[in-house]
């Protein structure tokens, strides 16, 4: 059979009620259903379904809605196509059968993020010196196997090999997947060359990307330690976290969820025995993160490195998870520089420090009030550090938990719980940024931001291509990133003739007079390397600025429950993404 429409198809052949009732309790209405909304807390039902037109709405302080795919990437907080798959089953259909064109999109991304892992977990078999090595930093057998931890050889086209010839993907999927990438003369590179590769999986256990390690012998020190997957169309670091599809159950089990900073923490964390271990990968934690979390438990434990660069993470991440209302505890590993390095010296230390671990308003106390004598009679940096702790108890959305916190710190700083109330009535609370509303206006800033950035580059290069006509020839093929005003500019030199547009031969005037005082400061030698330089970040901000655009199209989309236009725009964001990786 053959299908004209495949999201009709999958809407046609499922209830909107029945799959939102097999996540929350919904009650009849009149000729809809009523529930309470699931994406923000509420008593009172203002989550509406409509049976007749297959779609939902919150009024209440979301007011938003859409259809059942908007619901489920909601709820379950994931990527278009894994709510297309999810409901595609439910539906009885076989995906595959259903749209070749989305298999060959996305579901050829899965195909090859699986062949590369099983690659790498045969080579890592192959390199006992690998495999010594990972056993060296207190790895077992059973947990390298247990995630699938393999090794990518210190060679070029070790997984583009295997890919192309064995597994016969063609070479535009593989770097689509982000295994590989073009280089200027037009070959492929192995991204992950001599790493020890972690498989990131998604809550379904399929894996969407890779973290490699580099192998300290290969480490040169020009890239990073650590590097991850680029983002693709099934790949999004702030929204996955590392090793979460194997601990989800362990978490509700054991109502609380571990969060550490690195691969190897979690690792060892699992080896120790705490399974209920998630960790971001190579990314700061982000609300996305937090509200996977949130469907199995109020309460996290964070457990970052003993150093300043950790502390901060801590912060940061206690004041979202606090705006979130989870109940927070840190977890410190005193003595030792992370989780990894305590438990490989003393396994079973994670559980004697997870019963001593703090609540957050502890760690704020420790953290800014306990500096002994000499500080409290510092005066401006006392008051400075109080109204930092003020501002933290004022942000706590529960009140029962602001009371109980004043009343703490009155006894720890001998101040009458009275004076620290009227003080803190003076402080403006801090909502952390990602999670101030209207995330609209934000990411139009973040746009002109990155407009201005794109201008100066634009403005650079312009000035460069008039004094030499070397450079003017190398921007022909860049022409098209420049922004519409520069881009109308540089057309109007390049075709020399006169343009009748006072005002745009008046900006060219200006240009070529700024060019020409521009010359003194060019150093001749690096002249060449800047233009250079210049004109791939150009390219770069540009497809970047694309990015965001699209990325804000697909959102609207999915808001407005138009699933189609949402695919198509995520194909334009993939092919987009593709260019950048270039
Ligand atoms: P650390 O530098 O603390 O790494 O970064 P680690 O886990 O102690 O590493 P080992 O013990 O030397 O192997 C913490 C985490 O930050 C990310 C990684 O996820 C890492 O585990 N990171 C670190 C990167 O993404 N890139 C880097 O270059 C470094
Ligand atoms: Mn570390």
């Amino acid at each position: 059979m053959s299908i004209e429409n495949p999201i009709e198809e999958i809407k046609n052949r499922i209830d909107i009620v029945q799959v939102i009732g097999s996540y929350i309790e919904v009650k009849p209405a009149g000729r809809n259903f009523k529930a309470r909304c699931p994406f923000h807390g509420e008593k009172t039902a203002s989550f509406m379904i409509s049976q007749d037109r297959q779609t939902w709405h919150c009024f209440g302080s979301c007011n938003e809605g859409g259809d059942v795919f908007s619901f489920l990437m909601k709820y379950e907080n994931i990527e278009f196509y894994e709510a297309l798959k999810i409901l595609a089953e439910k539906a009885g259909v076989e995906l595959k059968k259903l749209s070749p064109e989305d298999q060959k999109q996305f579901g050829i991304l899965y195909d090859i993020n699986d062949a590369a892992k099983e690659f790498y977990k045969k080579q890592l078999q192959k390199n006992p010196k690998v495999l010594e090595y990972i056993k060296s930093r207190g790895l077992t057998e059973e947990t390298i196997s247990d995630f699938e931890l393999g090794f990518a050889p210190q060679e070029y086209e070790a997984i583009t090999r295997e890919l192309v010839n064995v597994g016969k993907f063609d070479i535009q999927d593989i770097e689509r997947a982000g295994l590989n990438f073009r280089t200027e003369r037009g070959t492929y590179t192995d991204r992950f060359r001599g790493r020890i590769m972690f498989p990131i999986s998604n809550h379904t256990g399929k894996v969407i990307g890779f973290t490699g390690r580099i192998l300290p012998e290969y480490d040169t020190g020009e890239t990073g330690k650590y590097i991850n997957s680029p983002e693709t169309a099934i790949f999004n670091k702030s929204r996955v976290l590392y090793g979460f599809h194997k601990a989800k159950n362990h978490i509700r089990e054991m109502k609380f969820a571990l969060l550490v900073e690195g691969q190897m923490d979690l690792l060892m964390c699992v080896q120790d025995g705490l399974k209920n271990v998630v960790a971001t990968s190579g990314t700061a934690l982000t609300a996305d993160h937090l509200k996977t979390l949130k469907k199995q438990t109020d309460n996290i434990m964070f457990s970052f490195d003993n150093d300043e660069a950790g502390q901060k993470a801590a912060e940061r991440s206690i004041d979202l998870a606090k705006n979130l209302d989870f109940n927070v505890k840190i977890l410190s590993v005193t003595d030792y520089k992370d989780p990894a390095d305590a438990i490989k010296d003393k396994p079973g230390i994670m559980r004697v420090y997870a019963k001593e671990a703090k609540e957050a308003m502890e760690f704020y106390f420790a953290r800014y009030l306990s500096h002994g004598e000499s500080f409290k009679n510092n005066a401006p940096l006392f008051k400075k550090n109080l109204h930092i702790v003020l501002e933290k108890i004022k942000a706590l959305p529960s009140a029962v938990e602001r009371e109980h916190w004043i009343r703490q710190l009155a006894q720890l700083v001998n101040i009458s719980e009275h004076i620290l109330q009227e003080d803190m009535s003076k402080v403006e609370v801090v909502v952390p940024l990602e999670m101030r509303p209207k995330r609209e206006e934000a990411t139009l800033q973040e746009v002109e931001a990155e407009k201005m950035r794109i201008d100066l580059i634009a403005e650079r290069v312009l000035r460069m291509a008039m004094i030499k006509e070397s450079f003017m020839k190398g921007l022909e093929e860049y022409a098209k990133y420049l922004p519409a005003r520069y881009r109308r500019i540089y057309d109007a030199s390049v075709n020399k003739e006169t343009v009748d547009d006072p005002k745009l031969m008046d900006d060219l005037h200006t240009f070529r007079m700024r060019a020409g005082t521009d010359v003194e400061d060019i150093d001749p030698d690096k002249v060449e390397k800047e233009f250079g330089e210049l004109l791939r970040q150009l390219r770069t901000e540009a497809l970047k600025e694309k990015q965001m655009v699209v990325m804000r199209a697909i959102r609207q989309a999915e808001r407005q429950g138009d699933t189609e236009k949402a695919l198509h725009y995520l194909k334009l964001f993939d092919e987009v993404s593709k260019l950048l990786q270039n």
